[in-house]
């Protein structure tokens, strides 16, 4: 089961923190579990791995058995929360190579989550002369860039298929009621699915926005859920016995302690696109009211030859969590070498996995030698169930950290400036006001 330590915490945080903050943390407890707290119209996330549409998640996986039957490639379309959790669960699981190994399901692209004209062109170009079919994602139904990438793929489908094939091939992710995507998939026929009123974006990879892409990959969704069901029963009981609360005491500790940055790091790059989701979830729900940790990432041991060295002797300002996986799916030994060239014999007839476990151990002594706090997520093997539970845990964890802050975890207005900025300056209609005077602004 998941767990969270802390290390060598006492040379940094010497008072017994955990008491003190329990009361407060039973409070935003009680909130994420009633919905009372501010933004509680958006925690049905909290019991979603217990409570969710059993007739919906069996049409999940009707479609994503059929995108496997009658296609190669799997276009994603969507942005922040409705891309990032799918990519980093299959690239976690599967391989971040996913799409270059051999296999019978589909390749996945992601698409609509820049505003690329060359990243989005040779997605085109690998799909030419490939069946595919389109998942576009889009709670508001409204967001420039997967609706500008959606135009695109569309086309391609109906000139490639016909609209009565394309219609075969659209599989829209919405809001129930609202927004352009559901009129349009409405009037067109394509299979709609449903990104619930009470989940937000970055709440919501265990709901079809997350589902369908994964399930179409080839991972264990009912595992994955399974997972998840089991951290939520861990974190329905108030305690620290729950490792979000561990995990949310000592990450608030160290911000009233004056760090301002939290870096996410793991020794699998299978991690990397996790942490990218890890870092919307923490950015979005704390980043407001001048408050809130900087999530950063780091991919190791990779990173410990780069961004290594700021970590180790740099501005004094951040901590580190660590996930840490057991043994990995795949076990390689250094191989002996007589001549001992490269003398690396001491190691010969060790596992990688050996080398790794010693390798974090290294790291965990030197940062926190050199002034930076570590805690340890421990996450277990690497697969559907355990990644199931981790994302409970960083979703509860993030839901708890919130509350501590005092500020509303479910909310991101402060992603509204730069879309306002975009749409006067591309003049959309509505924004001519704003229009000249953000040119003028430019010209400065
Ligand atoms: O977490 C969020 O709410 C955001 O990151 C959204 O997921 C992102 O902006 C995409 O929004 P939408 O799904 O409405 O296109």
């Amino acid at each position: 089961m998941l767990d969270v330590k802390t290390f060598h915490m006492d040379s940094f945080i010497p008072m017994p923190y955990e008491e003190a903050l329990s009361p407060r943390l039973k409070l935003a407890q009680d909130k994420l579990q009633n919905g009372s707290g501010q933004g509680g119209e958006f925690t049905g996330w909290v019991h979603l791995p217990r409570n969710y549409d059993q007739a919906e998640y069996a049409r999940i996986k009707a479609a994503a058995a059929k995108i496997r039957k009658n296609s190669k490639a799997l276009v994603v379309i969507g942005i922040g929360g409705s891309y990032l959790g799918a990519r980093g669960v299959v690239e976690c699981l599967q391989s971040p190579n996913y799409n270059l190994k051999k296999k019978d399901t589909p390749n996945l692209y992601f698409v609509g989550n820049a505003l690329s004209s060359d990243a989005m062109g040779e997605v085109m170009d690998l799909i030419d002369g490939v069946d595919f079919s389109v998942n576009v994602i889009s709670k508001s139904g409204t967001t420039t860039e997967p609706a500008v990438a959606f135009r695109f793929f569309r086309n391609l489908l109906e000139e490639r298929y016909g609209r009565e094939g394309a219609r075969e091939r659209i599989f829209a992710t919405t809001d129930r009621l609202k927004g352009a995507l559901k009129s349009l998939a409405d009037s067109e026929g394509w299979e709609t699915f449903v990104v619930p009123d009470d989940i937000g974006g970055r709440y919501s990879v265990l709901t079809a926005v997350g589902l369908l892409p994964i399930a179409v990959s080839g991972v264990d969704i009912d595992a994955l859920m399974r997972g998840a069901a089991s951290m939520m029963d861990q974190c329905a009981v108030p305690g620290y016995e729950c490792p979000a609360w561990r995990y949310a005491a000592a990450r608030y500790q160290l911000y009233r302690d004056g760090r301002a940055v939290e870096i996410l790091g793991c020794f699998d790059p299978a991690f990397r696109m996790m942490a990218e989701w890890w870092k919307q979830l923490f950015g979005e729900s704390e980043g407001k009211e001048g408050k809130g940790l900087f999530p950063a990432s780091v991919e190791f041991t990779a990173d410990l030859h780069s961004m290594g060295q700021y970590i180790q002797q740099g501005k004094r300002l951040m901590f580190e969590t660590i996930v840490r996986f057991g043994s990995s799916a795949r076990q390689l030994n250094v191989p002996e070498d007589a001549e001992d060239g490269d003398g690396l014999n001491f190691l010969a007839g060790r596992s990688m996995d050996f080398i790794r476990d010693k390798a974090t151990e290294g790291t965990l002594l030197a940062h926190t030698e050199g002034g930076v706090p570590n805690l340890i997520v421990e996450a277990g093997e690497r697969n559907a169930e355990t990644l199931g539970q981790l994302i409970y845990f960083f979703e509860y964890a993030c839901g708890l950290s919130g509350y501590l802050l005092d500020v509303n975890p479910f909310d991101q207005p402060g992603v509204e400036a730069y879309k306002k900025n975009m749409f006067a300056l591309l003049g959309k209609p509505g924004y001519e006001a704003q229009k000249s005077e953000l040119e003028a602004k430019l010209q400065k």
